[in-house]
């Protein structure tokens, strides 16, 4: 349970809010690379409540620009994108990546005075096919995350996009909730119906693990662990790293290089983005069989994409159809009679209501990582806001890379601290990255 004040402080987003002033310390995904095209159409742009323009100009580089113009605020969406700038198609003013005003085509060349306009216009890098833009007040932006999924070469990396109709709080503690994994996504299975050879069906032989939970430099950790072969436990580690990305548990420690980040477009809606490597070794999906487990499949069918500020990538089912609920299904199969672990999630985060009121709640001993999330959030935010300190994360990118999520079994007599920098310094890295140095 929160109270309002609280839920107030790490849900919303605009600019002067606590939590919208710790997010832009850091670089921030605005979209795919592949949305912009060179001289293609300007995209709306909804990031952290500011409602902004995109661009690709004729020389490749993106702008990211306050959608009004800054003569008589007209949007810039209606803009033509040519010759190395977005022109207004009200007056004709002409600006590039950075903002400049390039051409006043309207004024006396004695009274123009483009020199003197700028709009605001954001930093911007393209790393991982996203586009990061930098928000924040700081004249050099800081590094960028070494988040090792953010690293990978193209060829060996997935990355899929998903809006969320709530907000990005709720769509991040979805990620670290990890009790629901033996419910909504495979409760209809049991241990006997997968191979006994997976260490991965000890998540179903026990539904109801003990946690240990701790803050870290990158933000906070958890494990879930329970007995498994004589004089073990199995192991499911996971991670919050400031300030919106996860690392989730599901697949093999060994190398499970994946992310997920949540992005604010404003208080109510998130745009999600899951990183990948695509060699890793698959996750618990399938029975003994080789048949699917039922319901798992993920099904992302998006709506048509609109030029609205909310209209890229929202998926097909959405609460308006209850994600198409299948009760036969859900009687004779499927847990949640739900199609697809995504769409699972986005049900149940967004069910909650846009912004869930969190004094409602009665959390459970399972819920520890959430509790210990929410206040390294707020002592970050708060932070900022009385003593202008930053977490280490916003200059220390290479602190991001003691964190790796994933299973493993070890001795029960073994430290879980311990468990985890063994089992991270002899983790796979396609990066050849230095795991070990980094957990130490
Ligand atoms: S409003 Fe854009 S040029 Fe006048
Ligand atoms: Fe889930």
């Amino acid at each position: 349970m929160l109270s309002a004040r609280d839920n107030d402080a790490l849900t919303r987003v605009g600019p002067g809010t606590p939590m919208g002033e710790l997010m832009r310390q850091y670089w921030i995904p605005a979209c795919l690379s592949s949305e912009l095209e060179p001289d293609g159409e300007p995209m709306r742009l909804l990031l952290l409540g500011e409602q902004l323009i995109a661009f690709r100009d004729s020389a490749g580089r993106i702008g990211i620009m306050e959608h009004r113009c800054p003569h008589r605020c007209a949007s810039l969406f209606f803009g033509r994108n040519e010759q190395n700038g977005l022109r207004c198609v009200y007056h004709g003013w002409k600006f590039d990546v950075e903002g400049n005003c390039l051409e006043m085509p309207n004024v006396p060349a004695s009274q123009d005075f483009k020199s003197k306009v700028k709009t605001k216009a954001y930093k911007v890098v393209e790393r991982a096919g996203l586009v990061w833009t930098y928000m924040g007040p700081r004249a050099e932006a800081p590094p960028l995350p070494e988040i090792e999924a953010l690293m990978l070469p193209e060829d060996e990396r997935s990355l899929r996009v998903h809006q969320r109709e709530c907000n990005w709080l709720q769509s991040l503690e979805g990620d670290i909730d990890t009790s629901h994994f033996g419910f909504l996504h495979i409760g209809s299975v049991d241990a006997d119906d997968v191979d006994p050879a997976t260490m991965h069906r000890w998540s179903i032989v026990d539904r109801a693990p003990d946690y240990h939970t701790r803050e870290t430099e990158w933000g906070t950790m958890y494990t879930a662990y329970r007995e498994a072969e004589p004089g073990t436990y199995y192991y499911r580690f996971a991670h919050f790293l400031l300030p919106f990305f996860t690392h989730t548990p599901n697949g093999s420690f060994h190398d499970q290089i994946q992310c997920t980040i949540n992005v604010p477009m404003d208080d109510t809606h998130t745009m999600t983005y899951n990183v990948g490597w695509t060699k890793r070794t698959p996750p618990l999906q399938t029975l003994k069989t080789g048949e699917p487990i039922p319901g798992l499949p993920p099904d992302m069918t998006y709506l048509p994409r609109t030029n609205d500020w909310y209209g890229r990538w929202r998926l097909a089912a959405n609460r308006d159809n209850d994600y198409f609920i299948d009760r036969e299904m859900q009687r004779r199969s499927n847990y949640s009679g739900i199609q697809g672990i995504g769409r699972q999630d986005q049900a149940m985060i967004e069910c909650m209501g846009e912004i869930v009121d969190r004094s409602l709640e009665h959390l459970a001993p399972s819920d520890r990582m959430i509790m210990v999330t929410r206040r390294r959030l707020l002592n970050a935010a708060r932070d900022l806001q009385n003593d202008k300190k930053v977490p280490a994360t916003v200059d220390g990118a290479h602190i991001y890379r003691g964190a790796r999520g994933g299973a493993f079994l070890a001795p029960m007599d073994l430290d879980w601290g311990e468990a985890y920098t063994r089992n991270l310094r002899n983790a796979f890295s396609p990066l050849g990255m230095l795991m070990a140095q980094a957990a130490e």
